[in-house]
């Protein structure tokens, strides 16, 4: 990820604006390791582009999406802690409490939660026809459904699986494109079965990874689910079939694109991203075929 993204600019910016003087060193060292380097930046790249495919993207639309990336990056470092997952390492370095401690990782993932709404404030005060982005980010990480309510589903005795990936999954990538759509003035309910579809998508991507693939490659620990007894696709249905699942989801998603200006590029950009960050089926070495011996004369 290049320093000159404009994405990356603009998260180092609001950054600087959620923490200053009065921020604790630590606190801020925490919550900026928090945040970079990231890691594949899928949620605020997905609003971007929602927002490309209605035409130039409009004034103050980054801010959206590096309110949602703040709020993505705050839940990582609250599903890391011991109480949750437990995890020591977190794209491919120590997580946030692993290297600060709990009660700054704690603080570090309130503090960017606090701060992707004030960032949204501020772009609102400048752009008043963003309102709307501050409900839906609300709902996608609230007690209601979203995020906090996907982490607390796994303190219950019993737990619908697909309410549970939704919750804890899903509804930050239909805030996504919803935000994207606001973004470009445009319905964001015509663009919320996108986000419903790759969120799923990016679950299913997400189990299989911690079924087959290896910590080096996903720079976290695997074989997660199964240790804490956490539901997963692709334990359930086994990799074959979780693959078949993972594509037919995906195309959902693509499906489900509605017409605008820029839909055959979204499509072609989603696509590749998925084909990027998704775990790759192995490929299956057949036996070799014996060829049919030549007729001799
Ligand atoms: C990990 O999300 C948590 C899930 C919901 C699967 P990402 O895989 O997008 O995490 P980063 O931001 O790239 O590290
Ligand atoms: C994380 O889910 C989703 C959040 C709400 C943070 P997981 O626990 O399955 O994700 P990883 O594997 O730690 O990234
Ligand atoms: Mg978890
Ligand atoms: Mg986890």
């Amino acid at each position: 990820m290049s320093r000159t993204d404009p994405l990356e600019t603009a998260l180092e910016r609001a950054f600087g604006r959620v923490v200053g003087a009065q921020t604790p060193p630590r606190l801020m060292a925490a919550m900026h390791h928090a945040v970079f380097p990231g890691g594949a930046r899928i949620r605020p790249r997905v609003a971007l582009a929602v927002a490309a495919a209605h035409g130039p993207v409009p004034p103050r639309a980054e801010s959206l999406a590096v309110a949602i990336e703040f709020v993505h990056c705050a839940s990582l470092v609250h599903d890391d802690l011991p109480c949750f997952d437990n995890a020591p390492v977190r794209r491919g370095r120590m997580s946030v409490h692993a290297k600060f401690g709990e009660s700054l990782a704690v603080l570090a993932g309130d503090g960017l939660i606090v701060g992707a709404f004030e960032v949204l404030g501020h772009a609102i005060v400048e752009q008043p026809r963003l309102a709307g982005a501050i409900g839906v980010l609300a709902a996608a990480v609230g007690a209601n459904g979203g995020l906090v309510a996907g982490q607390g589903w796994e303190d219950e005795p019993s737990t619908d699986v697909q309410r549970y990936h939704h919750a804890k999954t899903a509804a930050l990538f239909e805030a996504a494109v919803c935000m994207g759509a606001i973004a470009a003035k445009v319905d964001p309910a015509q663009w919320r079965p996108v986000g419903t579809a790759l969120g799923e998508a990016y679950q299913i991507a997400d189990d299989l990874g911690d079924l087959i693939s290896t910590p080096t490659e996903l720079g976290k620990p695997v074989g997660q689910d199964l240790i804490h007894d956490r539901p997963n696709a692709a334990l359930e249905l086994g990799p074959e079939r979780a693959f078949a699942r993972l594509e037919a989801t995906l195309a959902r998603a693509v499906d489900a694109v509605p017409p605008c200006p820029g839909q055959d590029e979204f499509r072609e950009w989603l696509g590749s991203a998925c084909a990027r960050l998704f775990p790759r089926r192995p490929v299956v070495h057949h036996l070799p075929v014996r060829e049919e011996a030549p007729l001799r004369a």
